[in-house]
Parts: structure tokens; sequence; C-alpha cells
């Protein structure tokens, strides 16, 4: 039923991408070789459908072809971990009000897809309308070791135990950093203290450093051995990056995912720049830049 619909949505929205023997052996090297360029579906496929939603994921997953799809975390009142970018949510539901004021029954009622249609017309479908706030757990439940996910903890300041809650889900799935292939799961977050208190939990893990883009602008190689002391990688905002900080990081050995790369002209640019990869909306769009770039 939902694959059904999954086709229904998609028929005649996404370009399909073209998936070429470049891609091919782009893929069989391993997640964290810095000689990759990953393609992370931002939020889902979260330019043709609701951002957090199950149907985004399953979008950015199986048609759009991302490697990873990326999950912002927020905590219930009842201590649930649910993907959503804001600590409230008014913007991507019918609700109003904090998360943590709310418990996981109480967002399991609202209508996280109608915000959608109102917004975006253009791409509007009846079938968003009642569409669910998702747990961590369904996600991993639907995709398993099947998924490359790519996780944020937000506002990790607000939720105290949100990295514990987040290691034991891990824990349960499977996902733990020995049961999976490097990389496989990747935590950000702009909190440095949220990203070293994962790392005290599980060392293994593969953390990145997301920043601001006034902090890539002015960033120093003090600050990049700094946080190569505990991640393996920046997000940086794609607006601040500049040729010569991409350069920096790149001779740090660090990965280089900017966010949130959506417009074609600057799919090339971060290209151009020695990217390891991009946070995108529109995951489809990136593949056929990405096969443009690396058949030059
Ligand atoms: O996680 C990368 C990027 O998503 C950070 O910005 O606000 O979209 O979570 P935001
Ligand atoms: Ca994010």
């Amino acid at each position: 039923m939902f694959k059904q619909m999954s086709v229904t949505i998609l028929t005649g929205m996404i370009v399909t991408s073209n998936v070429t023997s470049i891609e091919a052996s782009d893929k069989e090297k391993g997640l964290l070789d810095p000689e990759r360029i990953v393609n992370i579906a931002h939020r889902g496929a979260s330019g043709y459908a609701p951002e957090h939603t199950m149907l985004a994921y399953e979008i950015g997953h199986k048609k759009l072809k991302a490697d990873y799809i990326e999950i912002d975390l927020q905590m219930t009142k009842d201590g649930h971990l649910i993907a959503m970018h804001d600590e409230t949510v008014d913007r991507t539901t019918n609700g109003k009000g904090a998360v943590i004021d709310k418990n996981l029954a109480e967002i399991k009622q609202l209508d996280a897809g109608s915000w959608f249609n109102d917004l975006y017309p253009s791409n509007a479908k009846m079938s968003y309308r009642g569409l669910k706030v998702p747990t961590l757990n369904e996600i991993f439940e639907r995709y398993g070791k099947k998924a490359n996910y790519y996780i944020e903890t937000k506002s990790p300041n607000v939720y105290p135990g949100m990295e514990e809650k987040l290691l034991k889900t891990l824990a349960q799935y499977g996902l733990s950093s020995g049961k999976i292939k490097p990389g496989q799961v990747m935590i950000q977050s702009f909190s440095q203290e949220s990203l070293q208190k994962i790392k005290y939990l599980d060392p293994n893990l593969s953390l990145v450093q997301l920043l601001e883009a006034k902090e890539i602008k002015n960033i120093s190689k003090n600050q990049l051995y700094t946080i190569k002391s505990y991640a393996v990688g920046v997000g940086p905002s794609f607006k601040g990056l500049t040729p010569i900080s991409s350069q920096m990081i790149r001779e740090e050995h660090l990965l280089l995912h900017p966010y949130t790369v959506n417009e074609e002209s600057d799919m090339h640019r971060m290209l151009d720049y020695g990217v390891t990869g991009v946070f995108t909306n529109f995951a489809d769009r990136f593949n056929e830049v990405r096969q443009q770039h690396t058949s030059r």
C-alpha cells in the first residue's frame, strides 16, 4: 500500500536520475573515503515531500537514491526521539507548542503533511495530508541496516539525556559503531559538547561538526585541529565556504559536507571546491550534477 502510494506521488514530479557506472564505482568506495562524494537527503526528500516524514525518507532513499537520509532529532516530554527540525511543532504540523511539553501520543495526533501543501501548492498532494511525525525507532524499524543515517542532535541543551537515548536506540537496532559499516551512521551537531559526549559514549561513531556561515568564514587551523580530535568531518553552511577554507579542511583530512545546497550552480561550485558530499533537498539534482562533474 505504502509502495503504491509512493510511486503515484512520484510520477511526473521528479527527474529520474541515471545511475551510471561512474556512480556505481563511486558507491564501491567506503562512505568515509575522502574520494567519495556523498549525497545526503536533507530532512528526507524535503524538496518534494513534507520534511521529516516517512514518505520524505522513502523518496530520498528509494527513488532519489541518496546515500544518506538526514534526520534532525527532538525529544518528547516522555522521552521519545522524534524526527523534527524545530523545537516547536508550529511550522511543520497543524499543532502548536514545544515538543518538550508534549507526550508522543499528542505528537502522533498531529498532521505533519498539510503545511507542505499550503506552502508549495505546485508540489501539493492529497496524500500528504495527515502524514505523521515519525519516531527514530520507526525509521530504524523500517530501514534497519538498508539505509545510511545522518543524524543531528538538535537543541541538546533543551533535552538532557538525548545523547544517551540516541546511543541506546542505535544499539537496540544493531546500529552501534561495531555493528555497522564505517560511516553508515553519522552523528552531526552544532553543539561541540553534544558531539564530545557521544564520543565518550561510543568512541568509534563517526561525528561531524556543523558550523554556521560566520564560523566557517573565519575558521583557523587550530579550530580544525580541535574538531579533528573528535570528528571525522565538518558540515558548514555552504554560504560561508570558500576555496581556501575548503582546502584547509581537506588538508586536515576531514570530510567536508556543506549544507544545504539546492541550486545546480551552487552544487557545481561546491564540487569545484573539493567537498566530499552535500546536504540537499533535491538529491536527484545532485546525482545529476555529481555525475556531470565526475565525467569531466
Ligand atoms: O544538518 C545539516 C543542516 O541540516 C543543518 O541545518 O537547520 O537544516 O538542520 P538545519
Ligand atoms: Ca539538520
